[in-house]
């Protein structure tokens, strides 16, 4: 075993996975989630996957008793804290409930680490973290102004860790700024299910691909980039899954502070999407063209080169694999986690 490592969010999108990729380097693993924006079932697929075992306390990081009960009778060697609020709309409507979570929360978890002399954290953060208008592709160095409350708790956490960094607090961290993850694992039995009315392009499209819904509405053809529509750096959740196993072996070593972007560095335009999800799909993607959604950046893409410097790490997939994949799990799983597991369901039909 490398270690034991709690990850915060482990039942959601990208801890999910990233609980599968840490399984699968050889840590032991533990989730806490309070399943605000999750399902159980994604935690008991990763076991099914991998074989191990990996326990899921169902908790809200809010609740210092109960979170200070999980440190006390366990250890662990590190800390991915995945868990937060990630609607950009919803934190502009409640502010409050984005701060008191995505702030509070990591207060928090910091103070629990470091009664417990857990060293190593690894933080959830955001390409909103950057002045949208600064300069592309945006670097860890670019001025960072977020537009909006989910953003600005995001870079406050960021601030909060590089204080820590500052008093010579033992907590090494490192805050991995991701751009727009997308994809689910390539075996088709985990994927991205969000709770309620999905917010982000891949799971729209999704949704429309299997008849969830009936039509993918394009925020806006006129924006000034080669097709009219925003361009986004789409990054496979394995990819970053995989920098989080590398990040953990980085701050083993590393002191204070980091923040490094999570991207491939390339841009791909709503329409380019569609196209490679209607390739994967076997069938045109129905859309309409809407008014632009507020607040959208016409366009957002990574310089990734630090990760490979810091981590050793670049992303391996492209798009037309994350198309693929995100299908594969929408195809086989058409109601989310809710559906059969896969293989399960298809031994009980023989
Ligand atoms: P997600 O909603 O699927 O996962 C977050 C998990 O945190 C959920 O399982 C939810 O139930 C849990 N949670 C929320 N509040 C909690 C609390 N108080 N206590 C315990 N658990 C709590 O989101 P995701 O897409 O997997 O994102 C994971 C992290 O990455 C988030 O912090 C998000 O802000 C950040 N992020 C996501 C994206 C993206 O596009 N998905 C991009 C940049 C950053
Ligand atoms: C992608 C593109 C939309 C939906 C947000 C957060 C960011 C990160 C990822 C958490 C944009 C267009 C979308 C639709 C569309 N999350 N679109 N029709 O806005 O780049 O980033 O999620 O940290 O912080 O800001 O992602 O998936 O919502 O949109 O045309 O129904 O798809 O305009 O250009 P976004 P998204």
């Amino acid at each position: 075993m490398k270690g034991s490592i709690l990850v915060t969010g482990g039942a959601g999108f990208i801890g999910s996975h990233t609980c599968l990729a840490l399984v699968e380097a050889g840590y032991e693993v533990s989730v806490v989630d309070n399943l605000r924006n999750s399902h159980p079932g994604a935690v008991e697929r990763v076991e099914q996957l991998s074989g191990q075992p990996v326990r899921l306390h169902v908790l809200d990081l809010l609740d210092v008793e109960a979170l200070e009960g999980l440190f006390r009778g366990s250890h662990f060697d590190g800390v991915i804290h995945f868990a937060g609020l990630k609607c950009v709309s919803e934190s502009i409507d409640q502010p409050l409930d984005y701060w008191y979570t995505n702030v509070g929360a990591t207060t928090n978890l910091l103070r629990a680490m470091e009664r417990h002399g857990v060293g190593r954290l690894v933080f959830s953060s955001s390409a909103t973290v950057y002045d949208p208008t600064s300069a592309l592709p945006f670097r860890e160095d670019n001025p960072l102004s977020p537009i909006n409350p989910y953003g600005r708790s995001k870079l406050t956490v960021e601030r909060i860790l590089g204080d820590l960094a500052t008093a010579g607090s033992p907590t090494r961290s490192i805050s991995l700024r991701y751009f727009n993850p997308v994809g689910a694992h390539e075996s088709g039995t985990l994927g991205e299910d969000p709770l309620g009315t999905p917010n982000n392009l891949m799971p729209i499209v999704m949704r429309v691909a299997v008849g969830r819904l009936p039509y993918v509405t394009v925020f806006g053809d006129d924006y000034p980039t080669a097709d009219g529509t925003c361009v986004r750096d789409y990054i496979h959740v394995m990819d970053v899954a995989d920098a989080h196993v590398r990040a953990l072996g980085f701050l083993e070593s590393a002191e204070g502070h980091t923040a490094v972007n999570l991207g491939t560095g390339q841009g791909s335009s709503v329409f380019e999407v569609l196209d490679a999800c209607a390739a994967a799909v076997g069938r045109p993607i129905a859309h309409r063209v809407g008014p632009r959604r507020p607040g959208d950046a016409p366009v957002s893409f990574a310089d990734p080169s630090l990760a490979l410097k810091l981590l050793g790490w670049r992303a391996e997939r492209d798009l037309s694999d994350m198309c693929a994949d995100s299908y594969r799990w929408q195809a086989a799983n058409p109601a989310g986690f809710g559906s059969p597991f896969p293989e399960l369901s298809s031994r009980s039909n023989s």
